[in-house]
């Protein structure tokens, strides 16, 4: 009877039972697709690369493309770059592909800056010799990604990028006084991985915005973090150790958790990276300027934390059903009580004290950046909208947005801070989580205004041809 009733109330809380604790969060096992023996010393180095530089992210696992990077613009699908004759790089000369990543250029047109060459700029010639070598290799997918990027007017005039590039690329400047370790995360964190595509703020024409480098970015109804060396906002606190385990495992535990964005770039990217290229990236972090932004933190207080719980699965999962039966039933019964809230809508996977399930892939949230912040608005955004996983096979939060109202969303959000977050005390109103829920992403003043620009400018560049023109025909009249 035992094993059977673990099994249904498994099923309960939805926990599948396949699932194993990964080497860190929600991560299968990371092997490098491609490299063996059998290949070539210059093709692994090239996977290597491709790994680093993150390509999967946005051209897929299998490299097919159709991927939709959202920009202010409207979405940019990215392109099958397998060696697919007809509809991938099959006829790229090396040369053509050093020109894509380094100056945004592709064989027949420039390329949009979704595609991150502003970073990759800075790329090494070697690097791209391999990536090449190791892109020729990739099986071929002879199709077209679904969706074609389709940009209004006059976003759909790609030329307009050459004046773009000239404002902002490279997005990045080298620093002065590094170690070689440093220089090496220096070119890790600023071309290969293009950390700064998501955590550094942009200007008002999309580029970088250099005086905050990585201070931290709004993407979407993400926030990147400030992840320069400041005590308060950023991760001054973090040992280089600490960044080593976060960007190996997508978890630092009792402190931050890697979901969404990020989630991804560890899943597909930085946990491949030998540890020696991770700690060159963790010390370059640690020499960049810090930068204070009005995004603080309060210190994790460990005492104010639940204790962790070490009793096995089995204990925890009946000992937790009860508790969120009750709790439910409460909640139907239209108790608005913050902890009935939480358990209810929260507690089967992230558990009754906020550790997850043990052994399941469901993330603990104690102590976590996200909980922490002075602002709440990360952390609102996620309950209101969910974590993806940061894989197919990863678990995924569903969003509340539909389920609960502000004002319970406002409850859950206050409990989790101050019961799993440490703080001591949270005061985020109904208000405060209408005004996250409503907050549009701010379009860059260009942005918005470039329609009407490209108009001005059309209708100014007439007017000086017109009188280019009068100043022309008088010359010969006076003739
Ligand atoms: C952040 C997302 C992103 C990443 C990371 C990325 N790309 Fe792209 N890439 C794109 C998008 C989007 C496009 C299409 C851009 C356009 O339509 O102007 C693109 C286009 C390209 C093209 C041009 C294909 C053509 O149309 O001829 C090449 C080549 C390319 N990428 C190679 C790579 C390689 C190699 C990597 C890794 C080193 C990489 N990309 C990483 C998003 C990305
Ligand atoms: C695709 C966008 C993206 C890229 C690329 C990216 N990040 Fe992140 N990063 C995020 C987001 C979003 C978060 C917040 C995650 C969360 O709270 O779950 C984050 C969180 C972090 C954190 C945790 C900060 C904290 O206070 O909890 C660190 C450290 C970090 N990133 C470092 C890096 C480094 C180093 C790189 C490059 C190797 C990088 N990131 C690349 C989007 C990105
Ligand atoms: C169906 C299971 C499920 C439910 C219900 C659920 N979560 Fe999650 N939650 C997850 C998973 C899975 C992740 C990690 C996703 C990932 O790895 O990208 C997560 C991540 C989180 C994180 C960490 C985000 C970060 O990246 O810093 C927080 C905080 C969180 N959940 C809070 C909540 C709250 C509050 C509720 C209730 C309103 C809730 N969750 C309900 C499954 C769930």
């Amino acid at each position: 009877m035992k094993p059977l009733s673990v099994m249904l109330s498994m099923l309960a809380i939805g926990i599948t039972s396949s699932a194993v604790m990964a080497e860190g969060a929600n991560l299968p096992n990371a092997s490098l697709p491609n490299v063996s023996p059998a290949n070539s010393e210059l093709v692994n180095r090239g996977a290597y690369i491709a790994r680093a530089a993150d390509c999967m992210a946005c051209h897929g696992e299998d490299y097919a493309g159709g991927t939709a990077i959202e920009t202010p613009m409207g979405g940019i699908y990215s392109t099958n770059i397998t060696p697919s004759k007809r509809y991938g790089i099959g006829n790229y000369t090396e040369k053509d592909l050093k020109n894509a990543l380094q100056k945004g250029r592709a064989p027949s047109h420039m390329l949009y800056p979704a595609m991150p060459y502003p970073s990759y700029s800075g790329m090494k010639d070697e690097d791209i010799s391999a990536l090449f070598a190791y892109l020729q290799t990739v099986p071929v997918v002879d199709e077209a990604p679904e969706k074609k990027t389709d940009l209004p007017f006059p976003f759909n005039i790609r030329a307009l990028m050459l004046g773009w590039n000239f404002l902002n690329v490279p997005s990045t400047e080298n620093r002065e006084g590094l170690s070689p370790a440093q220089q090496r995360g220096e070119y890790l964190v600023n071309n290969l991985e293009h950390c700064g595509t998501c955590h550094t703020p942009r200007n008002s024409t999309m580029g970088f915005d250099k005086k905050m480098y990585l201070s931290g970015a709004q993407l979407g109804h993400w926030h990147a973090p400030n992840i320069t060396p400041d005590e308060s906002s950023g991760i001054g606190s973090w040992s280089e150790q600490d960044i080593v385990t976060y960007l190996k495992t997508g978890e630092l535990e009792q402190r931050a958790y890697a979901g969404g964005p990020m989630g991804e770039a560890v899943a597909h990217s930085t946990r491949y990276l030998k540890n020696e290229d991770l700690s060159a990236i963790a010390s370059y972090l640690k020499a960049i300027p810090a930068i204070q932004t009005d995004d603080k933190m309060s210190a994790v207080d460990v005492s104010r934390l639940p204790t962790p719980i070490n009793e096995s699965i089995t204990h925890d999962l009946l000992a937790q059903k009860d508790y969120l039966a009750q709790a439910k039933t409460a909640v139907s019964n239209g108790s608005n009580a913050p902890e009935s809230l939480y358990l209810a809508a929260c507690g089967s996977c992230h558990g009754v004290d906020g550790y997850g399930q043990p052994d399941a892939r469901y993330a603990p949230i104690v102590g976590l950046s996200s909980l922490r912040r002075d602002k709440p608005d990360a952390l609102v955004n996620m309950i209101l909208h969910g974590v993806e996983g940061a894989t197919n096979t990863s678990p995924i939060m569903p969003g509340f947005s539909d389920e609960l109202n502000s004002e319970q969303i406002a409850g859950i959000t206050n409990y989790v801070r101050v019961n799993f977050g440490g703080l001591e005390r949270s005061e985020v109103s109904a208000a405060d989580v209408d005004r996250i829920a409503t907050t549009g992403v701010d379009k860059p003043f260009l942005i918005k205004y470039a329609g009407l620009l490209a108009i001005l400018g059309i209708i100014v560049a007439i007017v000086v041809i017109i009188f280019i023109i009068r100043a022309i025909l008088r010359s010969r009249r006076r003739r």
